[in-house]
Formats: C-alpha cells, structure tokens, sequence
C-alpha cells in the first residue's frame, strides 16, 4: 500500500519567527552570516565556508562568470551551469579565477576601421564610456589607442568617421605593464590625472585596465570570498552524464567545489556520479541533490556528498509540481532534512550542511529557511534580476526586466537537467520562460537584504547562523494573519514599498 504523509506539505510564507530575547549585544554589525559550505567533523572547521549564505542558482540565465565575481566579491558564491559545453564552463571558471579586483577586462572593444556609429551604439549597448581599440576588436589582442567621451563630438563629427582619426594612439597612451600591482598603477593613474590605465603584456596586447573609480574596490568588499590564493572562490554545476569528461576539466580549471545539478537526486545515477568523483578525485569537494526527505538525504550523505540540496517543485520558474506532479512544500521538505542533519551529526560527529534551493519569494524566506536548519539558500529569481546577470534586460511597457529562464524550459533544455538514463529525452517542459523586474546592481540589492536579515537574527536573539538555527522559535501561521501581517485597512499612498 502507498504511504500517506499526515504533515501538510508547506511553505515559508506559512511561518512566522517568534522573537526571543534580545541581548544587548544583538546589534547588526555584531552579526557573523559566515556558513558552512562542505562537511566537517565535530571539533573541526569546514574546508570551505561562505561569509554570506547565499549561492547563485546553477541556470544559465543566472551564473555566469560575471554574476560569479560580482557574488564572491559580496562573500557568496556561484556555481557556474553545467548546461553548456565543457570548454565554455572551464573558461567562465578560469575567468573568475583570473579575476583580479581594481583590474577590469575590457568588453567594449573595436577595431581603427570601425566608424563612430560603432562607438555610440558600442557606448549605448554596454554603458562603458572607455572603449579599448585594438587589431582585431577583441579584448586581449594588440592594443592599438583607446576612444573616451573626451575624443569625439556627436553634434560636430560625422557618424562616418572612421575611430583611427579620433583615437588616442597607443603611441600618445600612458600604460602599465603586466605583472604591476594595483597600487603601482594607481600611482600611474594619479600622477598623470588619467581616467584609466591599460595594461599590456610584452606583444603590446590588451590585459586590463585599471579605472580611477576603482582604486580602492578592494576596500568596498570586506566580505570577499578568496581561496587560499587570494582568487575568488567559485564552484560549478555537473551533470550525470558526462562528469567523467568534465570534472578533471572544471577541477584543473580552479573549480573549488562542484554540485550535482539535477531536478530530482535521489537517483542511482547521482550516487554513482558522486561515488565516481569521490574516487577518482579524493580532494575534490562535491554536493549533491536535489531532494526532500530523510532518504533522499542519507542515500547522498553514504554516497559521500560533502552537501546536500533540498527542493523539488518550489522554484519561481518551476512546473514541475503541475507537469510530474512530484515535490514537497520547501518548508516542510528543510525541516525534514534538518532533522535528519542533525540525527546524523549526533550519530557520527559529521556535519553535512543543508543548501534550501528556490521558492525565495520575500528576503525574510531566507531567514526562515535557516532558522529551520538551512546553512545556505540557493536562488535563481533573485540573482536574475541584476546588471550582473547574463540574461538581456528589456523594456516591457514602461518598465525594464530581464529575462529568466528554467533549466527544464525549452530555451535551456539541448541541456538537461534530469537523470533518466542514458539516450532518453523529456517529451514536456519542467520550466518556464519569463521575465523579472530588473533591479539593479547586486551589491546594492544584496545590502539591504542582508541588513533585514541580520536585524531579524537581533531580534530572535541570534547573532550567527548556529545560534539561530538551535534556538529560532517558528510558529504556524493562519490565512487571515497572513493579511494581518502587511498594510491593511488603510488607503495606501503612491509609492508605498
Ligand atoms: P528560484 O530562486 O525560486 O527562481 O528557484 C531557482 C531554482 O529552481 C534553481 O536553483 C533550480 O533548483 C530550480 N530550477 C531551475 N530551472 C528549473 C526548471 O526549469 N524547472 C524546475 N526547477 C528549476
């Protein structure tokens, strides 16, 4: 006979924290969000932490390099899709491990044939006002001058004007060479009052440039997420089918953990993949999901996952609790998992950390989820909605968004994320093709989401992620407290929230 569930499959929105005590030295700037990311044993501590808990979804309209360093730089993490040939990923991993902060690679490059036409639509198209020219229009070919507001005037010059008549040449350009460290050059920049500073390497070719608004980057990312090199930390998605092929790749590339991306992970083809990697590479760091019980749970734990992803069904762009009818409220499904977290580490002294993964709707979720034994949040919707994700921003109607979509959509989908044996495709959808409303840039966004956090943990008495997961009290809460609980009986002036 079937099993029957008598718990009720529930969501964040159903809960509510009841504060707790708060001592005196509950205030915001003494709250620690640092996390464990990867298992560990009683006594010691993990191999790789977050100083914020959160993860960028494994989505192609989410992770890309440059949501990964915009990310790490705020102290989370992002794990580059794994829906994309091996090549491409290894070289948005190797581009966030290049990274160096206060040195910019260009991506706004054209050639002395292109026209000042180019260069306004280069200027409108990417917002950058410096635009490197080099041979080929490539960003790290040679560097043959550089173009800024200051060479050309629209209202006087033609539109024809061909950029090697109005460059600055390379032989009028101050430059630095690769290998200077960030505070030579911005020596350079200050003692010649330059706006920017190429750097070239010994062929003359473009590397970086380094912009005077950036001098002192560094010191506006205290949180900073490095590895023992001082790089960016970054992980990266996988898949059960070609993992053999790809993680040496992702690893000789810098990856610092992997995850094994898949929509449902209580499979024998993820365990097989996790048992392959651990095997073959011992130090490589890999988690596993997703799932949403206390099987789905210990299946991956003994099949040596370092972490475990929890959530089926709940994510914004997610149909697959319409089309398969398969998944299990994200509240509910943490709370089982947490349990069986912490059972284990009784057991075993081991600690496994638990990542909630979709259905943020409101910042406060995400303080629920771990108050219910989350030690981090995976969100797709959320990140998709910033300059730094790859996804196009568009104009719909008055406003701007960009667009956001499933892994299990069609535009995704040469790329599947689901384990179903070798040779068999999906004949339906498990993802939409949307939009979100655009937001900005991360860091700002990030900010007072995490300030709403901290002022939550305060106020539940709580001044790191431990102590709010053992002592958060969480109470059910009914439909009409729900209306109870925003603005209500009152006429709402203009530009409320
Ligand atoms: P969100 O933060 O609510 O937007 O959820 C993001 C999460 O949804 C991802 O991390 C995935 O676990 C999941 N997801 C991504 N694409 C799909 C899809 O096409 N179908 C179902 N779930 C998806």
């Amino acid at each position: 006979m079937a099993y029957y569930y008598n718990d009720v499959s529930r969501t964040f929105n159903e809960y509510l924290l009841i504060p707790n005590l708060t001592r005196k030295d509950c205030i915001p700037s003494n709250v620690s969000l640092k996390t464990p990311v990867v298992k560990f044993k009683k006594g010691e501590k993990p191999s790789l932490e977050l100083n914020i808990p959160f993860v960028s979804a494994i989505m192609q309209s989410v992770s890309d390099d440059n949501l990964a360093i915009a990310l790490a730089r705020c102290g989370g993490m992002s794990f580059i899709y794994s829906s994309q040939a091996i090549g491409s990923q290894v070289e948005m991993i190797k581009k966030v491990k290049r990274f160096k902060a206060g040195f910019v690679a260009s991506d706004a490059n054209l050639t002395p044939e292109h026209t000042l036409k180019d260069v306004v639509e280069m200027k409108e198209r990417t917002g950058h006002s410096t635009i490197a020219i080099t041979e080929d229009g490539s960003p790290s070919t040679r560097l043959m001058g550089i173009v800024t507001s200051r060479d050309y005037r629209i209202s006087r010059d033609s539109l024809d004007k061909k950029v090697k008549e109005f460059m600055t040449p390379f032989s009028k350009l101050i430059v630095g060479n690769e290998g200077i460290t960030l505070s030579e050059a911005n020596n350079i920049v200050w003692e010649h009052k330059l706006n920017c500073l190429p750097i070239i390497d010994k062929d003359q070719n473009l590397v970086y440039f380094v912009f005077r608004k950036d001098y002192d980057d560094h010191k506006k990312n205290p949180n900073e997420l490095l590895d023992s090199e001082k790089r960016l930390v970054v992980g990266a998605g996988i898949n059960t089918r070609d993992y053999k092929e790809r993680v040496p790749e992702l690893i000789k590339a810098g990856a610092d953990i992997l995850c094994v991306d898949s929509s449902d992970g209580y499979s024998e083809w993820q365990r097989e993949a996790i048992e392959y990697i651990k095997q073959e590479h011992p130090e490589a760091k890999v988690g596993g999901g997703n799932v949403v019980d206390k099987e789905g749970f210990a299946y991956l734990v003994e099949a040596g996952a370092d972490f475990v992803k929890v959530g089926i069904g709940g994510g914004s762009i997610c149909i697959t609790r319409e089309q398969k009818g398969i998944g299990r409220g994200q509240a509910t499904a943490i709370m089982e998992v947490a349990k069986a977290r912490d059972e284990y580490y009784e057991q075993t002294g081991i600690y496994i950390p638990i990542c909630s993964d979709g259905g943020i709707v409101h910042d406060y979720h995400t303080v629920v989820a771990m108050a219910m034994g989350a030690d981090f949040i995976m969100m797709g919707r959320y990140f998709a909605r910033f300059d730094e994700s790859p996804a196009k921003k568009v104009k719909l109607g008055s406003n701007y968004v960009k667009e956001y979509w499933g892994e299990g959509s069609n535009r995704a989908r040469n790329w599947q994320r689901y384990d179903l044996g070798e040779g068999t495709k999906l004949s339906f959808e498990e993802g939409v093709d949307s939009y979100v409303p655009y937001a900005g840039k991360l860091q700002d966004n990030l900010e007072v989401t995490l300030s709403k956090i901290k002022s939550t943990m305060c106020s539940c008495g709580s001044i790191t992620i431990e102590e709010l997961q053992r002592t958060a009290r969480i109470s059910l809460v009914s439909s009409t407290s729900i209306i109870e609980g925003g603005a209500h009986d009152v006429i709402l002036k203009e530009n409320n929230y």
